[in-house]
């Protein structure tokens, strides 16, 4: 019998876990031969809620369902993971930065990482729960026994956002679209890099050539595709979330074909593009197949692309600035 892989979600009671929880249960993200022991955690308030959500997934009778447990505290759910996906805090509403919530949630992530410590050791983490990136680098600082390149934060529904303008604009289906990387934070200052992307084998500023489109429509698209969600729905995105954390894992966990990256945000070594050490900045990464990367090195970037970078790493540290006082 295989061991079964243990993934813990947080925030399962919320949007995102009802629709994360559905597609790791039925063996989507580990395949059809590994099951799959899931530890919901949520705060006490919420166990109701949880339970609910327990019960459903129960009654879809999926085979790789291993198990459930509920846990209201995350030294209990860390106990022995594999996966933490770490959704669970408060969402921003209209007129807000994700930033806003800095002071919100990033203690959540404080008490999480020394949890992790404490709980868990085979295990990679993904955060969700915004600002996502600065949350993954206090959950890291507080969690020092657990390798810094198992942290990352989720810049994957930026990347799938950007490859849908792309398609749409070229008139073409969105999986012709390649090595979408997102540069820098997940917020409005996040650098969608389309100089580097492919449309059918063929460089995007071939296919699109309105760089004037690219660089304002796109880019403001891409940067605010959050807030516009927001502005419909009243709720920030969540599907569609939790579906870009189903594909985050999945890339991390397939080895990435020859020549081709995705988006993550990981901790900088200091050594590549000018980035700070140690800041949880997304890149164009590669998967080796087994849940580690490396990160694309050498790419070409425009004045531009150089400029926006920098908007987003001065972003970055400002964030850093402001959580001192959590970087255990
Ligand atoms: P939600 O309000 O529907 O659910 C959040 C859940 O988290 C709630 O059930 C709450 O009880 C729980 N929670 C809060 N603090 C917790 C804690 N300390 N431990 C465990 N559970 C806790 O929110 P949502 O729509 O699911 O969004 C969750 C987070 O994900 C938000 O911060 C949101 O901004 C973020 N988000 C990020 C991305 C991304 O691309 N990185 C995309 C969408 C949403
Ligand atoms: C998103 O990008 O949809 C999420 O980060 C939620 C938000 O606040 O925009």
């Amino acid at each position: 019998m295989t061991k079964p892989v243990r993934v813990a979600v947080t925030g399962a009671a919320g949007q995102i876990g009802y629709s994360l929880l559905f597609r790791i249960a039925s063996g989507e993200l580990f395949g059809p031969n590994t099951p799959v022991r899931l530890h919901l955690v949520e705060l006490p308030a919420a166990i109701k809620g949880a339970e609910g959500t327990a019960m459903e997934l129960e009654d879809c009778g999926f085979p790789t369902l291993d198990g459930i447990e509920i846990h209201d505290s995350p030294e209990k759910g860390f106990e022995g993971i594999n996966w933490a996906l770490l959704v669970g805090s408060k969402p921003r509403g209209p007129g807000m930065e994700r930033n806003d919530l800095i002071r919100d949630n990033g203690p959540i992530f404080v008490a999480q990482g020394r949890a992790l410590a404490r709980a868990a050791s085979d295990v990679r983490i993904c955060v969700v729960g915004n600002p996502c990136n600065t949350n993954a680098l206090i959950a890291q600082h507080n969690c020092r026994d657990v390798p810094a390149t198992r942290f990352s934060a989720m810049t994957m529904l930026d990347e799938n956002r950007a490859k849908a303008q792309l398609a749409i604009k070229a008139g073409v289906n969105v999986g012709q679209v390649k090595n979408l990387a997102i540069w820098g934070n997940h917020s409005s200052t996040m650098v969608p890099d389309f100089d580097n992307a492919l449309i059918g084998n063929k460089p995007v500023t071939e296919v699109i050539t309105d760089r004037k489109w690219l660089e304002n429509d796109f880019f403001a698209t891409v940067q605010k595709r959050g807030a516009a969600i927001i502005a419909a729905r009243g709720k920030s995105s969540a599907a569609s979330a939790a579906s870009a954390c189903i594909d985050h894992v999945k890339r991390f966990l397939t080895k990435t074909p020859s020549g081709e990256w995705f988006s993550a945000a990981v901790p900088s070594d200091g050594k590549l593009y000018d980035i700070p050490a140690g800041l949880i900045f997304s890149y164009p990464v590669r998967s080796k197949g087994d849940g580690t990367y490396e990160i694309v090195k050498d790419l070409k970037l425009t004045p531009f692309a150089r400029e926006m970078i920098g908007r987003t790493t001065k972003e970055l540290l400002e964030e850093r600035e402001v959580v001192k006082d959590l970087l255990g």
